[in-house]
């Protein structure tokens, strides 16, 4: 069955926005926030309605793990996209594009940066002719090198129908990692801090994960402790176990303690949210 999802007016109204206003002029939308808090879950959202409304989308997700892997985020951005996109590309740029796609290697030349950006942004282009296109990164802070290079040079000359929709895992002690994404227009450029869920969210997200409820007391708990983040929220109500509500092992006080208790079962994707909120 698949998961409900508790809404989130502002953000989704955000994303709605951004669709609108790309179909007319370049815009670009950053929803920052921490591990877990829901970026990841606004995002496939937006790739939905973007789909919905005929945009042709181009996606990529990045992990930490692959972010020394040269245009790994480029290619998956192109993954997708029908070869007669390049074809009639200047042969520099095609060749380029196919050596990121791993299509091609002649083993006598560097790949071009300059070429690789500049056949990157002939696509884009090009398919914003036929249809309006969405450019979403997910976690761009994790983009490999290369691939932010192509991406940086492309938004900074967008022209048409374009959305470039981001996420980006935030540091509150560092603040942004990625002003490298920029528009022709700065003004064209939105960030969007994705806001932490209600009580209620947060006991509608538990309730129908864990296939059961938990107490009022218990949840008001959690929703203290995890801040309205949900990731953190769920493993909260896991490690009170599955005794009647009001019954189990006290809540952990803190993050530190979650994932002491957590030790053993804890996932990478907790380790990194305990590195974000320095635990
Ligand atoms: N609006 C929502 N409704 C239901 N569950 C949500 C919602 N937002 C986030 N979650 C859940 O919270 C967890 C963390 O969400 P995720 O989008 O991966 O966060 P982030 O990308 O910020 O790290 C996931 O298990 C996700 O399914
Ligand atoms: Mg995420």
């Amino acid at each position: 069955m698949p998961l409900r999802l508790v809404s989130r007016p502002g953000e989704d109204g955000a994303v709605a926005g951004l669709l609108d206003r790309a179909c007319a002029s370049p815009s670009a939308l950053v929803l920052e926030g921490e591990a877990g808090i829901g970026k990841t879950t606004v995002w496939f959202n937006a790739l939905d309605l973007a789909r919905q409304r005929a945009f042709t989308v181009l996606s990529a997700r990045t992990a930490e793990t692959e972010s020394v892997l040269a245009y790994a985020g480029l290619a998956d951005l192109l993954g997708t996209v029908d070869v007669s996109a390049w074809t009639n590309l200047p042969p520099a740029q095609r060749l380029a594009l196919e050596r990121v796609l791993l299509h091609s290697d002649d083993g006598r030349h560097e790949t071009d940066r300059r070429a690789v950006a500049a056949g990157f942004l002939s696509v884009i282009e090009g398919l914003a002719q036929q249809a309006p296109v969405l450019l979403a990164v997910d976690d761009l802070q994790w983009l490999d090198a290369s691939s932010r290079h192509a991406v940086a040079f492309a938004a900074r000359r967008l022209r048409g129908r374009v959305a470039v929709l981001v996420t980006e895992r935030i540091d509150p002690a560092v603040g942004s990692t990625c002003a490298w994404l920029q528009l022709p227009r700065p003004e064209d450029l939105t960030r969007v801090r994705v806001r932490p869920l209600s009580l209620g969210g947060l006991t509608a997200v538990v309730s129908d994960r864990l296939g059961r409820s938990v107490s009022r007391p218990k949840m008001v708990r959690i929703a203290e402790i995890s801040g309205g983040n949900p990731f953190y929220a769920l493993e909260l109500a896991r490690v009170m176990g599955t005794g009647p509500a009001g019954a189990g092992a006290p809540l952990p006080s803190t993050l530190a303690d979650l994932v002491r208790t957590r030790v053993g079962s804890v996932t990478s994707d907790v380790g990194n949210f305990c590195w974000q909120r320095r635990v």
